[in-house]
């Protein structure tokens, strides 16, 4: 089945993303291209959104997309940069803005129009902008103005363009997303039929015909991405899906077994690798926090090769990349074009790294990816997990790591974890772990002098990881917890609670 396409054209935005995220929460596929990247089958989109840029239509780097496929063949809705690009070089005019045009702002009606369906005078809108349009595009018909702002929204006679100077795409335009559906389901006609369900059942088709009766092998992490790829792929291929999930050694207490475990129940053929000797014996002495991450990234490509190696005849090399890792390595503004990773013939790579890569999330955003998860039947707990770094408790545990600092830290995580989850914290919280100090403090216990570890806890609130602030947790669990570690975990004698946000720190330590 074909559905219905959105091209969204890229200037450079930071928002770019986001508009293909509310695009697709209307169950509408769309993809973001390049604006110097016009698909060549451009026919096949039913409509194009140009997204807004950094870049100015009056300096000598404005972007200059060719749209001659586009304009008035089919609807076009330009936001921001797109709009001021309308102006500037179809007959009107763009200027430096007098006042800073950032943040709220309120639509005020001039015409009324179906573009607005919907959406009630003075609704909110959010700005982010340096020039204005002073002068409308020949044809330009004004639709809505806001205090600061005459041409905030404008459509041209005779043709299904549409141009706005606000941001639709972000939380703060409160019917953002109504104006996006007024354009692309009133105006544009596109069909809203891009659903999880409808993704999973193509999507298991397509893997049939591509694979017939190959084998595949999936590495599992335990993570959302990498378990929804392996279940579409068990519903396409069933047993030719090897998946090798292994023990770096530095998990959640116990988290290997019951990860494992639950793969098993769900029917995936799996295989665990208990690899911790490996790894520890990589990682013996290292303190460097990037030279931790390679040892154990260099040991995981060695396991994985080894396993790749029992597999006979084993064709492809299955991955949970997701769309923003696909289109974090597109640059709008020259750069590399859109090579993403050529895994195929590379000499001195590991063998399974020659595989032919099959990557059936990459079209998907993350809370997609849930989506798709959860119409699958997959439990919602593992859906919900919170996202837990590749290289694991290593970079947790500051400086060097030896199996003593990793039983001490599983044992501190799990009270800390498990207790957000007894307090119902768990899912107020996007990521929480423990760091393991390298000082020692000195306490009193009984009435003999300690001299031991210190550990520190982090619960982070975020929506991407690029930034985020500490949770305001209750005083309440935070003693609980630091007594339950202090009384339980042999060699931790103090706890503190981290309260700084990201940026100027990190969420992981090292
Ligand atoms: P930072 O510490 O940079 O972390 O604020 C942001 C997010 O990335 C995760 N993280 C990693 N994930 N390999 C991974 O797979 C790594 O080396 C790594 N370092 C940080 C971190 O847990 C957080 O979610």
């Amino acid at each position: 089945m074909q559905h219905d396409k959105v091209l969204i054209l890229d200037f450079g935005s930071q928002y770019t993303q986001l508009i293909a995220r509310r695009v697709r929460e209307l169950n509408i596929y769309c993809e973001i291209h390049p604006f110097n990247k016009i698909p060549s089958n451009i026919q096949d989109y039913k409509a194009v959104v140009l997204s807004g840029s950094p870049n100015s239509v009056r300096g000598e780097d404005a972007l200059h997309p060719d749209l001659s496929e586009i304009r008035g063949k089919k609807p076009m809705l330009a936001v921001c940069y797109g709009a001021q690009y309308l102006a500037h070089f179809s007959g009107g005019n763009v200027a430096p803005s007098n006042t800073r045009e950032y943040g709220r702002a309120h639509l005020s009606y001039i015409k009324e129009d179906i573009f607005f369906r919907h959406v009630k005078e003075g609704s909110q809108v959010w700005m982010s902008h340096s020039d204005t349009i002073k002068e409308l595009p020949t044809n330009g018909v004004l639709l809505a103005s806001t205090h600061d702002v005459e041409n905030a929204a404008f459509k041209i006679e005779g043709e299904t363009t549409y141009a706005i100077q606000f941001h639709p795409e972000v939380y703060h335009s409160t019917d953002g997303k109504q104006i996006l559906e007024n354009f692309l389901v009133e105006i544009a006609k596109v069909n809203q039929d891009w659903t999880p369900d409808s993704f999973v059942d193509e999507t298991v088709e397509n893997l049939k015909a591509t694979l017939g009766n190959d084998k595949v092998v999936l590495g599992l992490s335990g993570g959302v991405d990498s378990t929804v790829a392996a279940v579409l792929l068990n519903k396409a291929i069933g047993q030719n899906l090897y998946c090798v999930f292994v023990n770096n050694g530095l998990l959640r207490k116990n988290e290997f077994e019951s990860v494992l475990n639950q793969y098993e129940g769900m029917g995936l053929n799996v295989k665990g690798v208990d690899a911790s000797a490996r790894f520890l014996d990589a990682l013996a002495g290292e303190s460097d926090p990037e030279k931790k991450r390679k040892a154990i990234g260099r040991v995981f490509i060695e396991v994985f090769d080894d396993e790749a190696h029992l597999i006979e005849d084993v064709k492809w090399l299955a991955q949970g990349t997701i769309y923003p890792d696909v289109i974090e390595s597109v640059s709008a503004t020259g750069g590399p074009s859109a090579t993403i990773k050529s895994h195929h013939n590379v000499g001195g790579l590991p063998d399974f790294m020659k595989l032919k890569v099959v990557e059936p999330l990459k079209a998907l955003f993350k809370d997609e990816v849930r989506r798709v998860g959860a119409s699958m039947g997959i439990d919602p707990e593992l859906l919900g997990r919170h996202p837990f770094p590749g290289p694991g408790l290593a970079i947790r545990i500051l400086g060097d790591i030896t199996e003593e600092k990793v039983r001490i830290l599983q044992e501190v995580d799990a009270i800390f974890i498990n207790g957000l989850k007894e307090w119902n914290l768990y899912n107020d919280v996007w990521q929480a772990g423990a760091m393991l100090l390298p000082v020692n403090s000195v306490g009193v216990m009984g009435d003999e002098r300690t001299y031991e570890k210190c550990v520190a806890l982090r619960a982070v609130e975020s929506t991407d990881g690029m930034t985020a602030d500490w949770v305001n947790l209750p005083y309440e669990f935070l003693q609980k917890t630091s007594n339950d570690i202090i009384n339980k975990v042999k060699g931790v004698n103090r706890v503190v609670y981290d309260i700084s946000s990201k940026p100027p720190a990190t969420i992981e330590w090292e």
